[in-house]
């Protein structure tokens, strides 16, 4: 794969799962598995199959449904869980073993209980088993956020000479800030000796609210793959959200020299129906998929906007799937902005002097009423008909 391709690595069926109450049956699934496809994502981490008898069951279900993305299913450095990985994922054109251990002295003292000796021991186990069961074999260093970056150096090298196809940089609770996170990845791939055999990854979650900006840095310093999620779902505060992490390339080309493969016209749909399956609403003023992502309000913006686009935007709502770019009408909307929607909508006026008096009439309802929809529109102008 060129270096200037950046993977993007989906886990809102699997991290973003485990956000408490996101839960999802096999049919949801492969239904948003489906997006994720047709919006070119590279892999779908479906589940993780040694889980329950249900995730087994999604992971299996999507690997053999998605024919163009690769899917993946987690698992511990467990024989059993990577057993039951590869038998879910059997039937996947392209599949994926991920397979994890903690490496942060917190987590190998206190949660693993283990020396750090023998947490390489059975990393390298684990990358063997994986390796004998398919070829691609991701290894992830939980909570590398806090881990000890010689402890790193190590265990990486050695998964890497253990068959390891990608490297994953957790930062599992969401603690690095995007400078001191770059540089992690700088000196990881300039010191471990065979880190040009593997393709480095990143996994942001969202604590601080800077998964996204992480993940970019990281993006700077040479990793090669993201891992994401739609809406930024995922365990408390959530993950790096796919859209942003996209977008954010694909908008600065002067800053990023890599490219995706995703098509971004599918961001808007996925997200509506990640949003409807789960239950969790997206924010309004969530970048690139909340519902206020491209309406303008404010007089000053929606005549900026009405004279030229990129007055005030900085990208298309069309080509991340929005129908329309909305202008709404409001208190602080312009007589231009005022004019335009009713051209839209077939409306004029025979003289300025008609046009003034819908529009103080539009003024004195958008004071009482927060949003004026088309209706309110028509309904005005035919008042102001009467009463001028
Ligand atoms: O946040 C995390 O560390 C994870 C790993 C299992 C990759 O989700
Ligand atoms: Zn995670």
């Amino acid at each position: 794969m060129s270096n200037d391709h950046l993977v993007i690595f989906d886990t809102t069926l699997r991290d973003g799962e485990q956000s408490p109450g996101a839960s999802m049956t096999k049919d949801e699934k492969v239904r948003i598995a489906k997006h994720l496809e047709k919006m070119k994502v590279d892999v779908i981490e479906a589940g993780f199959a040694i889980a329950s008898p249900g995730d087994f069951d999604a992971v299996k279900a999507v690997a053999d449904s998605v024919k163009d993305s690769t899917v993946c299913s987690l698992s511990r450095a467990l024989d059993a869980d990577i057993e039951r990985a590869a038998e879910a994922l059997a039937g996947a054109n392209s599949g994926r073993i991920h397979t994890f251990i903690a490496t942060s002295p917190i987590h190998m003292q206190y949660k693993l209980q283990m020396q750090p000796e023998q947490v390489i021991e059975q990393a390298v186990r684990a990358v063997k088993k994986a390796r004998s069961l398919i070829s691609d074999v991701e290894f992830s260093c939980e909570d590398a956020g806090r881990s000890e970056i010689d402890f790193l150096c190590r265990i990486i090298e050695a998964a890497i000479d253990a068959g390891a196809t990608t490297i994953n940089i957790p930062d599992t609770v969401g603690y690095a800030i995007p400078d001191q996170f770059a540089e992690t990845i700088r000196q990881l791939l300039n010191r471990i000796p065979n880190a040009d055999k593997a393709i480095f990854s990143v996994h942001c979650h969202n604590d601080l609210g800077l998964a996204v900006a992480n993940s970019l840095a990281a993006v700077q310093a040479g990793a090669r793959q993201v891992e994401c999620t739609i809406n930024g779902l995922g365990e408390r505060a959530g993950n790096a959200s796919l859209e942003e992490v996209v977008m954010g390339i694909r908008t600065r080309p002067d800053i990023f020299t890599v490219q995706t493969r995703i098509e971004p016209l599918h961001i808007v749909p996925t997200s509506r129906l990640v949003s409807t399956v789960t239950g969790f609403p997206v924010q309004p003023n969530k970048a690139i998929v909340g519902k206020n992502a491209f309406a303008h309000e404010s007089g000053i913006h929606q005549d900026g906007v009405l004279k030229h686009r990129e007055t005030y935007e900085i990208m298309k709502a069309q080509d991340v799937g929005w129908n329309t770019n909305a202008i709404v009408l409001g208190k602080h909307s312009g007589r231009n902005a005022f004019r335009s929607r009713l051209t839209d909508l077939g409306i004029s006026f025979d003289s300025e002097a008609e046009l003034n008096h819908a529009f103080a009439l539009f003024k004195q309802l958008a004071d009482k009423k927060h949003e004026i929809y088309d209706e309110d529109l028509q309904a005005l102008v035919s008042d102001s008909r009467v009463t001028n």
